[in-house]
């Protein structure tokens, strides 16, 4: 059985990339692939490792039934290029990061997220960063998790047409 394991990656691990995290593992399992797709978060930087996440992403993801108080913060490292098939950003500056942790040859595994926003979807054409809601109010929390939802459905898409054929 083919199987797919993705990481996102943002800042801090506590506010976007979990909840990127759980919008995909509630997808996969609606899509009837949680078992192909293997799903995890890390931050690229270090302040927030071994926290859950911040209370304003786990108030606005439980609103839509996400639950994300059993994931810890944790940075992402080297070794995660071997782990995973993807590490898909939330923005370019995370990127850039992963760009300068990045052994030689695994480039092609870092993507921004709002890269599999479906075509058909034209709220976000063009969008190509999930930005950071930490220093904002909760208005930046619903974004993230709009575009999360939209950008994971077409990430499940493009998985599904191009690895686990
Ligand atoms: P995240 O948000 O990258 O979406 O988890 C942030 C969390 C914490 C900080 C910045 C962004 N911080 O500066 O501590």
């Amino acid at each position: 059985m083919k199987t797919v394991s993705v990481c996102f990656v943002c800042l801090g691990n506590i506010c976007r990339s979990p909840t990127a995290e759980a919008v995909m593992r509630r997808l996969a399992d609606e899509a009837k692939l949680a078992d192909r797709i293997l799903i995890d978060s890390a931050g690229t930087g270090d302040w927030h490792i071994g926290a859950p996440p911040d209370e304003r992403a786990q108030y606005a993801a439980r609103q839509r039934g996400y639950a994300l108080d059993a994931l810890r913060g944790r940075q992402i490292t080297a070794a995660d290029f071997a782990r995973f098939d993807l590490l898909v950003a939330m923005d370019e500056r995370n990127v850039a990061a992963l760009h300068r942790l990045c052994p030689p040859g695994q480039r092609d595994k870092i993507r921004l997220l709002m890269e599999f926003v479906p075509d058909a979807d034209d709220r976000w054409t063009g969008t190509r960063e999930v930005a950071d809601p930490y220093f904002g109010g909760a208005d930046g929390f619903e974004l993230v998790l709009d575009q999360c939802e939209a950008a994971c459905r077409g990430l499940i898409a493009a998985l599904r047409a191009q690895v686990l054929k």
